[in-house]
């Protein structure tokens, strides 16, 4: 027997080792040879050449259709990669629960826009797919001037039956501004919609104003009388439109001065100072028809 030392007999030992896993080693290549699987499918490698890209919204789209359409149609400013928003997805599991946890937040991207009262962000915007479709929730209906103080304001304080009308019986849909046809009928045959918030601010409809050329049409609807009177007057005030006398708002009543200055000698007006007195009436002025023409 050879004599060995402690260390060269671990290193023999070793490559005995060595020697027989090469002959397993040997073994096992011929046994590979063999089928492992009762199927045959070969291998594509070239179908694992190229990394995987992240999914475009289309793709996502593919299987969820309905948030997709959402998007496109109603996305508006939302019609960024789905996956600015959910940077986790695919991984809920309603055993577990967390649902609301994996679920985006509009705190990451949005302060408070509306104030820092309303934080209920999902009470109002129900479909983050389609940000801007508000629906005409109690939600919503009470909060109207919380957002929008100057039309409640001005029902208030100018007094009308608009004021007891309320702010969605107008404004069915969040947005929407009604026609005064819905509920009402012109002054007169063919008097144009775009007229009507010209003399009547819709939440302050009696505070009546008008512009200095709005037709004589208009106010004939409910003054016929002098309104066929002046149209046939002789005198030159046939020629000035009746809102350039009653002009800026309805009722104004014009001073005779506004428009003729000392028309005559001071002591006949000290004497008569009522220009009607003499002039009669100032929508059809006795005028002197001139001969000899
Ligand atoms: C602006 C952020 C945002 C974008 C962009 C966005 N999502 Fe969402 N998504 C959300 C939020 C928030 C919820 C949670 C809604 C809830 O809890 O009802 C949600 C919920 C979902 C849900 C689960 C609820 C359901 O309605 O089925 C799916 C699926 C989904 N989104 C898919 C998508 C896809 C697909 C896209 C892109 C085509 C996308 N999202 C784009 C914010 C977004
Ligand atoms: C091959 C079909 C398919 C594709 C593609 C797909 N999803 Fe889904 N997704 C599902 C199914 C199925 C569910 C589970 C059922 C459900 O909620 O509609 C789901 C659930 C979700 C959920 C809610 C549950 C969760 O675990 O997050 C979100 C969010 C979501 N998908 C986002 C996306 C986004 C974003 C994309 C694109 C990047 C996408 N999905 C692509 C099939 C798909
Ligand atoms: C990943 C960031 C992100 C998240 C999360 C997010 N938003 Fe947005 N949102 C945006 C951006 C960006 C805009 C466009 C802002 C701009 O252009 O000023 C926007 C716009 C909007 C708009 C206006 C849409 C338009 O078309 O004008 C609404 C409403 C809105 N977000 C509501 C929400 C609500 C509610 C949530 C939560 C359910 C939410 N957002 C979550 C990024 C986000
Ligand atoms: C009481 C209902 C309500 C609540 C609660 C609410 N919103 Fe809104 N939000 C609206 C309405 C209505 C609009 C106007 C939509 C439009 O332009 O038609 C709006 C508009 C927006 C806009 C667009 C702003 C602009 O000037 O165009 C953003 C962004 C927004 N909301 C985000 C949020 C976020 C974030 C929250 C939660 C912190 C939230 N909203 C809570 C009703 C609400
Ligand atoms: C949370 C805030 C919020 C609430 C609540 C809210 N709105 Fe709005 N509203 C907005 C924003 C933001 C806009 C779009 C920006 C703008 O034009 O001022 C808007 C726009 C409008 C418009 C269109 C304005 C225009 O010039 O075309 C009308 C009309 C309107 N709102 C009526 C209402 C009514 C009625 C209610 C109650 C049922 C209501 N809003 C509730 C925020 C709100
Ligand atoms: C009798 C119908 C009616 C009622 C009631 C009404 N509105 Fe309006 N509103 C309108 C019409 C019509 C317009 C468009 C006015 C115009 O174009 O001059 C309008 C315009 C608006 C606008 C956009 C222009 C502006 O003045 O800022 C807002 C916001 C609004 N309304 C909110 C409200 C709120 C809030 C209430 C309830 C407090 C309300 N409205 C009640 C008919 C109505
Ligand atoms: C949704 C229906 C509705 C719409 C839209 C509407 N109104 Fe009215 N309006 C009413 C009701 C109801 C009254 C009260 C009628 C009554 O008691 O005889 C009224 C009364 C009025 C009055 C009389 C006010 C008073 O106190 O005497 C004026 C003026 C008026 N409306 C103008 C308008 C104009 C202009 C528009 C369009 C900008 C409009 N309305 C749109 C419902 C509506
Ligand atoms: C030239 C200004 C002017 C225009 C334009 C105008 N109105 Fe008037 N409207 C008035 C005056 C003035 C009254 C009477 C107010 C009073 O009784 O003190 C009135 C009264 C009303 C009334 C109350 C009921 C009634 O008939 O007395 C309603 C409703 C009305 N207008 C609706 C409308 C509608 C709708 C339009 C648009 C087609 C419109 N107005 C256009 C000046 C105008
Ligand atoms: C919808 C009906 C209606 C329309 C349109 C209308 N008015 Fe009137 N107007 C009235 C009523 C009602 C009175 C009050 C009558 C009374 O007190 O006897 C009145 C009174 C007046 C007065 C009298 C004021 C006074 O002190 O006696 C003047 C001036 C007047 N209107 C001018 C006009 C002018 C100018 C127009 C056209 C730009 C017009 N009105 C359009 C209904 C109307
Ligand atoms: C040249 C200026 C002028 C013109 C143009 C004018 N008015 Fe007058 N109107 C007056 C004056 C001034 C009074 C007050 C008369 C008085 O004190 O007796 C008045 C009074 C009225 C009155 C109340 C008294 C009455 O006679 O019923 C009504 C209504 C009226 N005008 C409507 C009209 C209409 C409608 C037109 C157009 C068809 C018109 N006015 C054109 C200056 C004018
Ligand atoms: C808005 C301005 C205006 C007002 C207010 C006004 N007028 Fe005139 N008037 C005229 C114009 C314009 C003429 C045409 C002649 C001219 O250019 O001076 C005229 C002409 C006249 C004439 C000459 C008659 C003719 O047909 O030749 C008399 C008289 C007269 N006005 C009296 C009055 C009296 C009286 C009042 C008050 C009750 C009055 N006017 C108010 C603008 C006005
Ligand atoms: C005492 C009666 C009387 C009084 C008062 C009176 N007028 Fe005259 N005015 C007349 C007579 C008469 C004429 C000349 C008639 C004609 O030429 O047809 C006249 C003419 C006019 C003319 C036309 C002048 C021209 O050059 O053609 C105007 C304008 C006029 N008056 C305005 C007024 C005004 C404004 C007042 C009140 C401040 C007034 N008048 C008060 C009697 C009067």
């Amino acid at each position: 027997m050879l004599k060995l030392s402690g260390s060269k007999r671990k290193s023999v030992i070793a490559g005995a080792v060595v020697l027989l896993l090469a002959l397993a080693g040997a073994a096992f290549a011929a046994k590979e040879a063999k089928k492992v699987a009762t199927v045959n499918i070969p291998v594509a490698a070239e179908l694992y050449a190229t990394e995987p890209q992240p999914l475009t919204p289309t793709q996502c789209g593919q299987c969820h259709s309905s948030i997709f359409r959402a998007l496109k149609d109603d996305g508006g400013k939302h019609r960024f990669d789905c996956q600015k928003c959910h940077n986790t997805f695919h991984s809920y599991n309603p055993k577990k629960g967390g649902w609301d946890e994996l679920m985006p937040k509009c705190a990451t991207c949005h302060a408070k826009p509306h104030g820092p009262t309303i934080a209920d962000c999902a009470t109002c915007h129900a479909n983050p797919h389609a940000p801007k479709k508000v629906a005409m929730t109690t939600r919503l209906t009470n909060a109207c001037a919380e957002c929008h103080a100057g039309p409640r304001d001005q029902l208030m304080k100018f007094p009308s039956k608009h004021g007891k009308v309320a702010c969605q019986k107008c404004h069915t849909a969040h947005g929407y501004i009604p026609s005064c046809f819905k509920c009402h009928k012109p002054h007169h045959v063919g008097q144009e919609l775009a007229t009507c918030t010209k003399c009547h601010p819709v939440h302050k409809p009696r505070e009546i104003t008008y512009a200095k050329d709005t037709p004589g049409a208009t106010c004939a609807a409910c003054h016929g009388k002098v309104y066929a009177k002046w149209q046939k007057t002789p005198s030159l005030h046939g020629k000035v439109n009746c809102a350039t006398c009653h002009h800026t708002r309805h009722k104004y009543v014009p001073k005779c001065t506004e428009c003729h200055d000392a028309p005559h000698k001071k002591e006949i007006l000290a004497r008569f100072p009522n220009c009607l007195g003499c002039h009669l009436d100032v929508h059809d002025l006795p005028v002197q028809q001139k001969k000899g023409k």
